[in-house]
C-alpha cells in the first residue's frame, strides 16, 4: 500500500482531507469492510451507504451495519436520505452518539421509491426544503454538513448551479456532484463541464463524480473540472487500487488474491458467515472480472455455501492462473 500524502488537499469544515480520490457511497457495497480497504489504499473520505432517516428510529440489524465504522475509516460521513427536513434533523441528532465526522444529505438518488416521494434527487425540485434542511442541520449540529447532488431532475430542470449556491449560502461545508440528471439514471455520459461550472461558482470544496474508470480518468477529471477531489463508484468495485492511482491491469494476480482474501475475511467477520458470503459475491465477481477465469469456476465460486468452500475454490482459481 502506498503511503497517503500528508499535506491536506482541502478541508471538510476544519478537518484536513489528505487526498483527492474518494470512494462513492454505494448502497450494498460501500460498507465498513470495503471502506476500510478503500481508505487504507488512499480513499480520502469514507461515506456511509445511504441511511433512511425513518429507520434511524427503529432497531434493525441492517441499520447497525450501516452505522458501524472503524476508526481507521475517518473522516467518516454518514449519509442520510428523506424528504422531511424535521426528520432529517432528528435522525442526524440521534446519530451524533456514534460520533461521525460529518452529515451528508442525499440529494441525488434516482431510484423511484426514493425520488418519487421527494427524497434523494426528488429534493432538487424543492429548493425551499433544501434550504430548510441545510440551515437546520447547520444550526443544530457541531460537525460539518455536506450534500451530494445530481445536475437536476431532468434536462429541462438542470438547476445544479442554483441548488449548489443555495446549499453553500445555507452554510454547507462541501458538495459532491454526480454529473447526470435524475432522469438519466446511469445512462449517457456524465457531464464534466457542468461539474466544472459548479466548482467555478462555489467557494466550498466540490467533489466531482461520474464515469471515472481509470487512473487517467482521475487526472482528466481533476484537470477538466478543477474540482477538489474525484469520487469513484462503480469502477471502484473490486478495484481499490484506483485509490492508489494504479490501474488494475498492472496489479499482479497474487496481490489481487491477497486483497480478495482480506476483504472476504472482513466481510465474514462483519456480517457473519451466511450474510457475509452472500454480500461478498458482488465484490468477488468484480475483483475477478479482467482475469481469465472460466464461467464455470466463477459460478462455482459464487455459489459456495460456506466460507471454507469459497476459500478453497478461490485458491483453485488463483493456482491455475
Ligand atoms: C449500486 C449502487 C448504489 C449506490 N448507492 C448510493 C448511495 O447509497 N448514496 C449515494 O449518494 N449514491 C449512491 N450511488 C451513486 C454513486 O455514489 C455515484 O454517484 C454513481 O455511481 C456515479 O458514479 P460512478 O460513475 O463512479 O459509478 C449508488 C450507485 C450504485 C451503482
Amino acid at each position: 500500500m502506498t503511503p497517503k500524502t500528508e499535506t491536506p488537499v482541502f478541508f471538510l469544515g476544519n478537518i484536513p482531507v489528505k487526498g483527492n480520490v474518494v470512494l462513492a457511497p454505494m448502497d450494498g457495497l460501500s460498507d465498513s469492510p470495503y471502506r476500510r480497504i478503500a481508505r487504507a489504499f488512499g480513499s480520502a473520505i469514507s461515506y456511509s451507504e445511504f441511511i433512511n432517516a425513518q429507520e434511524v428510529f427503529t432497531n434493525s440489524q441492517n441499520l447497525d451495519h450501516q452505522l458501524s465504522f472503524s476508526e481507521t475509516e475517518r473522516p467518516i460521513i454518514y449519509q442520510i436520505y428523506d424528504d422531511e427536513p424535521d426528520r432529517i434533523l432528528s435522525a442526524a441528532e440521534k446519530l451524533m452518539s456514534f460520533h461521525p465526522d460529518a452529515i451528508d444529505v442525499n440529494m441525488g438518488c434516482s431510484v423511484k421509491r426514493v425520488s418519487r416521494r421527494g427524497a434523494g434527487a426528488g429534493l432538487l425540485q424543492s429548493p425551499e426544503r433544501i434550504a430548510r434542511i441545510i440551515t437546520s442541520l447547520k444550526s443544530h449540529l457541531s460537525i460539518p454538513v455536506t450534500a451530494k447532488i445530481r445536475l437536476g431532475w431532468d434536462e429541462e430542470q438542470k438547476n445544479f448551479l442554483e441548488i449548489g449556491k443555495l446549499i453553500e449560502e445555507c452554510g454547507a461545508d462541501l458538495i459532491a456532484v454526480h454529473g447526470r440528471t435524475k432522469e438519466q439514471g446511469y445512462r449517457g455520459k456524465a457531464n464534466w463541464d457542468a461539474i466544472a461550472a459548479l466548482k467555478n461558482a462555489l467557494s466550498i470544496p466540490v467533489i466531482g463524480n461520474g464515469d471515472v474508470q481509470s487512473v487517467e480518468d482521475i487526472e482528466k477529471m481533476l484537470r477538466h473540472t478543477q474540482c477538489d477531489a474525484v469520487m469513484i463508484g462503480r469502477a471502484a468495485i473490486g478495484n481499490p487500487w484506483l485509490f492508489q492511482k494504479i490501474n488494475k491491469e498492472n496489479i499482479p494476480s497474487q496481490e489481487i488474491y491477497k486483497v480478495i482474501q482480506t476483504h472476504f475475511n472482513l466481510s465474514i467477520e462483519f456480517y457473519g458467515a451466511e450474510d457475509g458470503l452472500v454480500r461478498f459475491r458482488k465484490h468477488a465477481k468484480r475483483y475477478l472480472d479482467h482475469l481469465p477465469v472460466s464461467k464455470e469456476s466463477l459460478l462455482q465460486l459464487l455459489t459456495s455455501t460456506i466460507p471454507a468452500q469459497f476459500l478453497i475454490r478461490l485458491d483453485r482459481i488463483f493456482s491455475s492462473l
